[in-house]
């Protein structure tokens, strides 16, 4: 009997938006680069990389990322407003499939105290901002801020005129995480019985989950019909959250019997990239978390590891593999070769062009020398630590630190500037990791403001490595820095320098653009 063909729902992907805005998501350029790259890999039918106008920064990014991102469409966030989108315009020059989206919000409370607009002045400037788009960018979307809390026979009428502007897809969102999914199952029905011209775009929805319903409402909307949905990696995304994605696509595939739709992602990507999120931000995802967590494929009761072992179907609905979750073939330790380092590295999802294999090799070895055996999680933290995203304005060279209960702390630090020199710095703070710190900032000349520092153990036991995440600011700028070490305190030194270089980093690039202005 032959197969019966799978609505295919489209995946709009808005980790380095919705989600990159959130509190402490911030990642920067390099880092939003190597999250693009994997949501292509993954095969998002759109990432939305970024809301052009809201700073340069904002800007350059989605310009790089427009420029090496070939097989998804790259879609920049515009208000509804000429210079957003000649911002968007600019950002999404040289993608290969652009996409300008719009969004202007629809519910009394937005348009009264927000936008000061009655709603046929919210009604014209939805189409004239899509008309405006459209000059520059056949495929724009539009989005009814706010949309589940405004008036279902308006948003069909802003729906409307947008349609008949030239959008191709309409996004409903429930921005604020209010409906239950019968409710919005409903409402998508009622919109797509209401609005003219409908059949001929894509219905997406975008449901944040503020009451911890947003795959539900967003699952709920495509069995009513939606096309498209809005989601990041994780779950990341404004307050609690967006759709995540690995949920939703994971529903479809292992529900297809039930739902009989599918996506085109390749599942298998989905544990790397999860990995590749926490890491850039800093983020981390709760150990019971659906799909992704670290306890979502674990069986602790013995009447559950029995069933498991006799059948893994007894407890799991799905597989780790189907996830890209890596099964663990080989034991990696000191005696282990580049060999099987490399295979372990491919069953991780993981490719190094060969001179930073060398380097993460070699950190694998001196780590090994440490350790009795090098987990998983080790590896992925000796790539991050190994692969600096930005270039080292600062490299640590040698430290010590001399503490007690009563004298308070010292320490001392040296570090190499990229050009060769080496600078040292003596100081007395209240803690070793507080002398150190106040020691790097003599030498770079700078005083950041730490915002967040935040140590944990890579895996269990004495011999663990020391995993150090940091947040640093300045002048209402903030950068992240990560670091790995069997030594605690070098960890958190590798933490706040590589913070301290994405920021010198940025501040550079800002100097050269101004130099190059004047
Ligand atoms: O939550 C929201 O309404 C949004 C729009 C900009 C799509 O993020
Ligand atoms: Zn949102």
């Amino acid at each position: 009997m032959a197969e019966k063909t799978l609505r295919i729902i489209k995946i709009f992907d808005t980790t380095l938006r919705d989600g990159e805005q959130s509190p402490g998501c911030s990642m920067n350029l390099s880092e939003k680069i190597k999250v693009a790259k994997k949501l292509e890999k993954l095969g998002a039918d759109i990432i939305e990389a970024g809301f052009p106008v809201s700073s340069p920064g904002d800007l350059e990014s989605v310009k790089a990322i427009s420029a090496v991102i070939k097989n998804s469409a790259v879609a920049g966030l515009c208000r509804c407003l000429e210079k957003d989108i000649d911002a968007g315009r600019e950002a999404l020059i040289k993608a290969a499939s652009p996409r300008i989206h719009i969004f202007l919000a629809t519910s009394p409370v937005h348009m009264k105290y927000k936008l000061k607009m009655n709603e046929s002045q919210v009604l014209e400037h939805a189409a004239a901002g899509v008309k405006y788009a459209k000059k520059f960018c056949n495929d724009v979307e539009f989005s009814a801020e706010d949309a589940f809390r405004s008036d279902p026979g308006f948003v069909c009428k802003v729906f409307g005129a947008a349609i008949k502007a030239g959008a191709l897809t309409v996004n409903f969102p429930d921005t604020v995480g209010y409906a239950m999914p019968d409710e919005f199952a409903k409402r998508i029905r009622y919109v797509k019985e209401h609005t003219a011209g409908i059949d001929r775009a894509c219905l997406s929805v975008h449901c944040h989950n503020d009451l911890g319903l947003a795959v539900a409402n967003s699952i709920a909307a495509i069995t009513s019909g939606a096309d498209q949905v809005e989601c990041t990696i994780n779950g990341i995304g404004e307050r609690a959250g967006n759709a995540s994605l690995e949920e939703l696509v994971m529903s479809l595939k292992v529900r297809r019997d039930y739902f009989g739709m599918d996506t085109r992602i390749d599942t298998a990507q989905i544990y790397s990239l999860s990995r590749l999120v926490t890491q850039v931000t800093g983020v981390k995802v709760q150990p019971n978390k659906a799909i992704v967590g670290d306890n979502a494929f674990a069986h602790e009761a013995g009447v559950h590891q029995h069933g498991v072992l006799a059948n893994r179907e007894t407890y799991e609905i799905m597989t780790p593999e189907s996830i890209g979750m890596p099964k663990s073939t080989i034991v990696l330790g000191k005696h282990s070769g580049r060999h099987a380092f490399e295979q372990r590295l491919n069953e991780l999802n993981i490719s190094l062009n060969s001179d930073a294999f060398d380097k993460v090799f070699e950190g694998f070895k001196n780590l090994a020398d440490k350790k009795k055996t090098v987990t998983d999680r080790d590896i992925e933290a000796l790539v991050m630590d190994n692969i600096t995203s930005v270039p080292e304005t600062w490299k640590l060279d040698q430290w010590a630190v001399n503490t007690g209960s009563a004298l308070g702390a010292s320490g001392v630090i040296r570090l190499q500037h990229r050009d060769g020199v080496f600078e040292k710095f003596v100081a007395m703070g209240d803690g070793p990791l507080d002398s150190i710190f106040k020691a790097i900032n003599k030498i770079i000349g700078k005083e950041p403001e730490l915002e967040l520092y935040e140590l944990g153990a890579i895996t269990g036991g004495s011999s663990s490595q020391g995993e150090t995440m940091v947040k640093i600011s300045m002048n209402g700028r903030r950068w992240n820095g990560r670091g790995v070490s069997t030594d605690v305190i070098e960890s958190s030194i590798k933490a706040y320098l590589s913070a301290v270089n994405a920021m010198m980093y940025e501040m550079n690039a800002q100097e050269n653009t101004s130099e190059r202005l004047e």
